[in-house]
């Protein structure tokens, strides 16, 4: 039986791991986050406090139960604080990350590890795993310096390279599909970008393909986000549409006209080759994984 263990499970990711493994038992899993327990408590999983940005603790629990494989779906992820704590977010992406990668090394263990479309600037859009890295603000910097830490460490491993992760938890931090609804549900009209374009990702299918990752002898950097190329209002109208809200509460502006303290990339879009031939990655499109938010949302469906 291959053991693993999960970082970062309190998170959006972490938390949809937690009940994916938990339907598979072909797997020993341990789960660690910040917190002391579990965001949802209801659910019976093994769960440990772990900092993994404090290498002692990380180093004890990993010699301890001497995982297989490592999915850390840990990061300091809000792009703004990045921005304005640097020391923080490098402790976290990058120190974090390089203590996994001594772990991993020291046992011989796969680290499974998620990065970002931000490591591009976004001019060209359709990004394959071999373009041209050019990162435009310091929470892509760190997601970078992490996947360069990785990539030169020698271990086994897969970085799986997201974009815009979409879904609900308990306590999980404000994603953009949230944001918009919550707003619009609140009658708050927002500004959606028209010139930001991506690939938003239902955040089931990266916890889907990281399953895979661990399930297979896959190995090397992939690109894995949603099925369609879509800009920021056209998702928050689809958005609007589907959950019944007022659409002309979405104003629909240039990203140079939201105020941001980092700057972001314009046109960030993956095709998702690699993983499609190599991890059978078959993501959702917009629509889809929408429809799958709102009956979560609604509490109709919920693995
Ligand atoms: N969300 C997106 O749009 C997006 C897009 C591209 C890539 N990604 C990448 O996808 C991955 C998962 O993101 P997500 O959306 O699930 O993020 P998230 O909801 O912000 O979750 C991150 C989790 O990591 C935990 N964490 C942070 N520092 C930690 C540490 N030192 N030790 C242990 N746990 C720590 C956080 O706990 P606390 O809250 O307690 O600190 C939080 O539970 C990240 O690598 C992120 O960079 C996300």
């Amino acid at each position: 039986m291959k053991r693993i263990l999960v970082c970062g499970s309190n998170g959006l990711l972490g938390q949809r791991l937690a009940w994916l493994f938990d339907s598979d038992d072909e797997y020993e899993v341990l789960h660690s986050s910040h917190h002391r327990t579990f965001a949802e408590q209801d659910v019976l999983i093994d769960y440990t406090q772990l900092d993994i940005a404090n290498r002692g603790d990380v180093k004890s629990l990993v010699s301890s139960y001497r995982p297989d494989v490592i999915l850390n779906a840990a990061a300091m992820t809000n792009v703004d604080a990045c921005e304005r704590e640097r020391e923080l977010a490098w402790k976290m992406n990058v120190t974090a990350v390089e203590n996994l990668v001594e772990v991993s090394k020291r046992i011989d263990a796969k680290l499974v590890h998620v990065s970002t479309d931000y490591v591009f600037d976004g001019k060209t859009g359709n990004y394959s795993e071999d373009d041209r890295v050019n990162p435009v603000n310091y929470y892509g910097k760190t997601k970078l310096a992490g996947e360069n830490m990785i990539i030169s460490s020698g271990i086994n491993f897969v970085i799986l390279r997201t974009i815009l992760v979409y879904g609900t938890g308990v306590n999980v931090r404000n994603n953009f599909a949230l944001w918009v609804i919550n707003s619009l549900n609140d009658g708050t009209p927002i500004k959606c970008a028209e010139d930001q374009i991506s690939n938003p990702t239902y955040v089931a299918d990266l916890a889907i393909a990281m399953k895979q990752c661990a399930d297979t002898d896959a190995r090397g950097l992939f690109h894995v986000s949603g099925a369609e190329q879509v800009s920021r209002y056209d998702f928050a109208v689809r958005a609007a549409e589907i959950f019944g809200y007022d659409t002309s509460l979405i104003k629909k502006v240039r990203l140079s006209e939201i105020e941001q303290f980092a700057p972001r990339p314009l046109l960030t879009t993956f095709t998702n080759m690699k993983a499609r031939h190599q991890l059978q990655y078959h993501p959702l499109n917009v629509i889809q994984g929408l429809k799958l938010l709102q009956e979560e949302i609604t509490g109709i469906h919920l693995n």
